[in-house]
């Protein structure tokens, strides 16, 4: 397999090439995809100017990606399973479609799109479940030069209508509902709630999945079978310049909405199918399965574009790791032989805390390469997952990455990468990490703690986000001057590992799902009664974290206390999803305030940690009385 690392020697000479010569170590990767040109140079950037990041790689080039998925990949892989689908119930059967399969679908797909108007540029939102059609429209999207934005199917009627409005999307594809473990969820009835507000959508596209009574709205909404009915089977990709937009993914900051995180054809090709194959180490007949959903970076990435491109073998999943028993993920593995399987620390902690019986009774003797992605993930969980899963002959691969990197950026390569518990170990070729110090000061050598950035940019990095290039200064390159700020602490050991401490900004990672705090905040804050909210993150054994809301609220009566809780976690169900619900709420006479009004979240995160003794200084407070209270009322247990 070409571009692939196969000992660690290696791995430190490519390394050395791609920091010494990124053009020329970049190019020659590149050189085995399909182009209808060339590019005139392999990367042109400035991190350092106001309209950081001004990153172009491949500069002039022209392809498609998924010529790169098929016409490249075919005709030796015609009959080779592309991707198997695993329903959400077990009785029912699954789907394995071929790569040539695949192509007459995504063609037929692609024309069908055409034929209500979709053209290069447009922005298709996506919302639906863990189907076939999910990749089968994602792929299309990209054949015609149309930019996809998935948006996850447990997302609310508020936020896809927020992503649809701010992407100016005029086609949303969906289905009449969900199959998730026991429960059924309507998914078209959502859509409609969200399409009230959304004026730019001229139709919705509805895929018949769980043949849920839906209310159809003719001409907008259109059934998917309709749809591709009598249309051609013959496409020709649209010739793509290699920094147009491939697609767009909203994402949680610190502050604000959340984002539209911008990635672009070539590079992000090259470096989702490079990292895919150095990672997992990927093998001919190998069969890799991420247990992530489409709906974020993960599915995006390491369900679709990466395997594909590579031509390998694709497992998604529709439903949840505990339906209809814990035991699911490995019976799975059994059944189709995963030998690569990847997946959240907090799916791991979760099925420990089911016993590992559920492990202990499946052969998983096709396992060999076993990743974790999401979240720090802890050295218990490290080690189940490393002696009981993998019966302590898989490496592990933590990987480190981001929405907008991409592709993984520090990860060891599986086998070849000494391991340690909870270190993402060592940056991939082409990565150039730093760790800075409040002032920005770049700390040299090893055994040193900071902020995570990069210097260098890599071929997947966002180009912008969608609509307000300002912001994605702001966010990213303002910070420090001329470097990428990851929103990650990070400490260098005394080896030169990574090892991710987790996020020093307003963003909590509860169950590897990436929220702003000030999100919650203002979903928390639509509530009526409702004056105010602090959220912060606080230690929870199976999420990683968990959600505490403080909150004060105008006088209630006692009936009204006992229903404010269920009221306000609602409120979260309708303005974002359920997995953002808080699992603590704290009613609060007031929140520890400067006496300009800013709220002290550090205090309330170490009341979150049950930690009374190390609150810093509390004399410049508004009124030092609420910390009191709050300390005395708290959700969790103080150790004083
Ligand atoms: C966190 C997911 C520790 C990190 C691919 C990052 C991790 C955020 C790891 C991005 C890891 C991701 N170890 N933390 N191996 N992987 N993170 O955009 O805080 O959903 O900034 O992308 O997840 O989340 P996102």
């Amino acid at each position: 397999m070409t571009n692939k690392i196969l000992t660690l020697k290696e791995y430190f000479q490519k390394y050395d090439e791609s920091v010494n010569d990124p053009k020329k170590f970049w190019g020659s990767i590149a050189e085995s995809h399909l182009w209808h040109k060339k590019w005139d140079s392999v990367v042109d950037w400035y991190f350092g100017g106001k309209d950081a990041p001004n990153v172009k790689w491949f500069v002039n080039a022209k392809l498609n990606i998924t010529e790169n998925i098929f016409e490249r990949n075919l005709p030796q892989r015609e009959n080779q399973i592309a991707i198997i689908w695993e329903p959400n119930d077990p009785k029912q059967k699954e789907i394995k479609i071929t790569y040539g399969e695949l192509f007459q679908k995504v063609k037929q797909f692609a024309n069908a799109l055409k034929k209500i108007g979709a053209k290069k540029g447009d922005r298709i939102a996506i919302y639906l479940p863990m189907v076939i059609e999910l990749p089968i429209a994602v792929l299309a999207c990209a054949r015609i030069g149309a930019i996809h934005s998935v948006v996850f199917a447990g997302f609310s009627a508020n936020s896809l209508s927020d992503r649809i409005n701010d992407a100016q999307s005029n086609i949303v594809i969906t289905s009449d509902g969900v199959n998730r473990g026991a429960k059924r969820i309507c998914l078209k009835s959502i859509v409609d709630d969200a399409l009230k507000t959304c004026p730019t959508i001229k139709n919705s596209i509805v895929l018949k999945h769980t043949e849920e009574k839906i209310n159809f709205e003719s001409p907008r909404d259109i059934w998917w079978h309709d749809l591709i009915k009598d249309v051609s089977l013959e496409n020709k990709a649209e010739v793509m310049d290699s920094e147009d937009t491939l697609f767009i993914l909203y994402t949680s900051g610190s502050t604000g909405k959340p984002k539209g995180v911008l990635h672009t054809v070539a590079g992000y090709m090259v470096y989702a199918e490079y990292t895919f194959k150095n990672v997992f180490q990927y093998n001919e007949g190998d069969i890799f399965w991420c247990t992530a959903d489409i709906g974020w970076v993960t599915g995006h990435t390491y369900i679709v574009y990466g395997p594909l491109l590579t031509g390998a073998t694709s497992v998604m999943y529709e439903g949840i790791p505990t339906f209809p028993d814990a035991g699911r993920f490995w019976e799975t593995i059994d059944k189709y032989k995963v030998t690569q399987f990847y997946t959240a620390p907090t799916a791991i902690r979760a099925l420990i805390a089911q016993g590992s019986e559920w492990v202990t009774k499946h052969k998983l003797d096709s396992l060999k390469v076993l990743g974790t992605v999401g979240e720090p993930i802890n050295e218990e969980a490290w080690k189940w997952y490393h002696d009981l899963v993998g019966k302590g002959n898989c490496p592990i691969v933590d990987t480190w990455w981001q929405t907008e990197t991409g592709g993984i950026l520090i990860s060891p390569l599986a086998g070849i990468t000494p391991t340690k518990p909870s270190f993402a170990t060592l940056p991939l070729p082409g990565i150039q990490p730093v760790i800075v110090d409040p002032d920005g000061k770049i700390l040299e050598g090893n055994n040193v703690k900071g902020n995570l950035c990069i210097k260098y940019p890599w071929p997947g990095i966002l180009r912008t986000t969608y609509g307000d290039h300002q912001r994605c200064f702001n966010t990213y390159f303002a910070t420090y001057k001329g470097l990428y700020f990851t929103g990650d602490g990070a400490k260098r050991d005394e080896e030169g590992y990574y090892r991710i401490l987790g996020r020093v900004d307003d963003v909590i990672n509860v169950s590897g799902h990436r929220i702003g705090t000030a999100e919650v905040e203002d979903a928390i804050n639509q509530h009526p009664k409702v004056h105010e909210s602090a959220v912060v993150g606080y230690p929870h054994e199976i999420k990683g974290q968990g959600i505490y809301a403080f909150v004060t609220c105008e006088k209630l009566t006692d009936e009204e206390k006992k229903n404010i809780e269920n009221e306000i976690k609602n409120t979260i169900l309708k303005e974002i999803g359920a997995f953002a619900k808080p699992d603590l709420i704290q009613l609060v006479s007031g929140l520890p305030k400067t006496r300009s009004g800013k709220i002290m979240r550090r205090i309330l995160r170490k009341i979150g940690e049950g930690d009374a003794t190390n609150l810093g200084d509390i004399s410049t407070l508004l009124d030092p009385n609420v910390v009191e209270e709050i300390i005395n009322g708290a959700k969790v247990q103080i150790k004083k």
